[in-house]
């Protein structure tokens, strides 16, 4: 739903950084946040005040965390400044070892829509100890807080067949909520994966829905990044690119606001950033790009009447009513390419046992209100989860939660065509059983399973799901060509279909209709040699959220993943 939004609609404040933050301790800071969502959104905007009166200096803000290529050996700590920072650079120390200085590599780039520069930095700590906690400061010459420093400590990741826990959300907005799709419920997410202090956190996709802000995309991120700090500056998040990262006049994909912010594991192809993969113990992941492959056109768009009209400073030309940014097949299978190497190459090594996939749109979704099913995951992806194991694939996009049941194959040419009944192929994933196993996990050796977890922080809930009028059964809506914009009714004035497609979503475990926000939460147990490994999957949501955002978030199911260790 979030793509029909009016991407022209102005912004109503120019967000600026929460930058009290980054002066105090680690301790003072879970204090001042503590807060309630009105009175914190409130400091912020006074924040925001100060901040912008205050010179574009070399002051840190929205800090966070990647993993390296290996977890257990690199960390990066990136964040931006309000202007260009001197001498911006980490000071890290460990226990057994004297603290030392790792200076920051500067990324920028310029908005394409109002002309703003951003400045970010990323020091790169490599040759970490395995599983040990690192204290750090960030810091420049030109540090309005230099005196006291930001400081956070992380977890370097453990190595070997180890017990770990990670969480999962996509869709996440800002607090602000003069940013269309921002919630107070974004606030509550993140001190939520706080909560459960994972090792790290995945961020399935649109992460603040700057791309419908126009005017103002930098600050929108600004606003992102520095409610996500509180979380991303002591443990990783790392994100897969959504929709909503699709920017106009930032790059040919329009990614540029996202590859500067964020220092990702090199994939070796042309396209750094887009897509990665990383090894936690006996779990490998991997992040991918589905704009890439989907049908749907869901990026930055034009809807008119008027033109999008770029700052005159960026030098750009008016983006006429009608325009969309739709990069369907941007690699040219040079990612599909990568991902088929890359399972090849899990499925012969034997420290992996599991395999799990992070990608912003969804393969089987079967919510009403929101995209539904593109076939083109299915079409690019599936027969590769099938041909080497994936066991999870987490995904975001649709703003609610859904299970499946473990899925190999599919079948074809039972859909319909949503206008006319005509039959019409959706390539339907097959569920290779359809109802709870006796000891209650699921051996995904034979099938795999997809979770929507949609529910981040946007203020635009879809948990409304599909269900066939005659049966009651679940019942999906799949896209399976491209929607592209075309003039509607209204003058000057384009539009976009939704999904043309249904099919029944025999494949559809468990829905959550009573909240649209949650977070997944991961724990993995190695097991023993010649016994079986496991991952128990607790999801919680925010009930009640879809009406008034809430801090509180309770069990709504858990199971069990079950195979046996290689
Ligand atoms: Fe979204
Ligand atoms: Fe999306």
């Amino acid at each position: 739903m979030s793509h029909r939004d009016d991407p022209q609609r102005p912004a109503r404040r120019s967000g600026a950084a929460d930058s009290s933050a980054v002066s105090l301790t680690r301790r003072e800071f879970f204090k001042g946040t503590g807060a309630s969502g009105v009175s914190a959104a409130a400091a912020l905007a006074l924040v925001a005040g100060e901040a912008k009166s205050a010179a574009a200096d070399g002051t840190p803000e929205q800090i966070h965390l990647t993993w390296g290529e290996d977890p257990s050996s690199c960390v990066i700590v990136s964040w931006a400044s309000p202007g260009q920072s001197i001498n911006a650079r980490v000071e890290m120390r460990h226990a057994s070892s004297r603290s030392r200085t790792v200076h920051a590599i500067q990324r920028t780039y310029t908005d394409g829509l109002n002309g703003q520069t951003v400045f970010t930095y990323h020091a790169r700590l490599e040759g970490l100890q395995p599983n040990s906690t690192f204290h750090y400061q960030v810091t420049a010459d030109n540090d309005r807080h230099r005196d006291r420093p930001f400081t956070a400590a992380f977890q370097s990741a453990p190595r070997g067949r180890v017990p770990f826990r990670w969480t999962s959300y996509g869709d996440l907005a800002t607090p602000v909520t003069s940013w269309t799709l921002s919630s107070p419920q974004s606030r509550y997410a993140v001190q939520a994966v706080e909560r459960f202090a994972p090792l790290f956190h995945l961020l399935n996709g649109d992460l603040c829905y700057a791309n419908l802000n126009p005017a103002a995309q930098p600050a929108v991120w600004a606003d992102f990044g520095n409610n996500v700090q509180v979380s991303a500056a002591h443990r990783p998040w790392m994100p897969c690119p959504g929709n909503h990262e699709i920017e106009f006049g930032n790059g040919a994909q329009g990614f540029d606001s996202y590859l500067t912010r964020y220092s990702l594991p090199h994939n070796g192809t042309a396209f750094p950033g887009l897509w990665y993969r990383f090894q936690v113990g006996s779990a490998l992941f991997i992040s991918l790009s589905a704009d890439d492959v989907i049908y749907q056109d869901s990026g930055a768009f034009v809807a008119g009447p008027e033109p999008l009209r770029p700052a005159p400073s960026t030098g750009h030309a008016p983006i006429e009513p009608g325009v969309s940014l739709y990069i369907h097949g941007y690699s040219a299978g040079a990612q599909t390419r990568w991902l088929e190497e890359t399972l090849r190459a899990a499925a012969a090594d034997d420290s992996i046992d599991w395999i799990i996939v992070q990608m912003h749109q969804d393969a089987l979704s079967s919510s009403k209100t929101g995209n539904g099913s593109d076939k083109g995951i299915r079409e690019a992806w599936l027969p590769l989860f099938d041909r080497y194991g994936v066991d999870l694939v987490l995904c975001g996009h649709d703003h609610d939660y859904e299970r499946s049941w473990p899925v190999r194959g599919c079948n074809r040419d039972v859909g319909r065509d949503a206008a006319t009944g005509a039959p019409i192929d959706t390539c339907q994933p097959n569920p290779i059983f359809t109802k709870a196993p006796m000891d209650g996990s699921y051996d995904t050796s034979r099938g795999t399973i997809h979770l929507i977890l949609g529910g981040g922080g946007t203020s635009v809930p879809v948990d409304v799901y599909g269900a066939d009028p005659a049966t009651g059964l679940p019942q999906a809506k799949v896209i399976t060509k491209p929607n592209r914009p075309f003039l509607s009714a209204v003058a000057d004035t384009f539009t976009k279909s939704g999904a043309d497609a249904l099919e029944d979503a025999i494949w559809s475990a468990r829905r959550d209709a009573e909240s649209g926000y949650g977070v997944a939460v991961f724990d993995l147990d190695p097991g023993i040699p010649r016994g079986k490994t496991s991952i128990t999957v607790r999801y919680y949501h925010a009930s009640g959220a879809d009406r008034v955002p809430t801090a509180d978030y309770t069990l709504f199911e858990s199971f069990v993943l079950s195979k046996n260790r290689r």
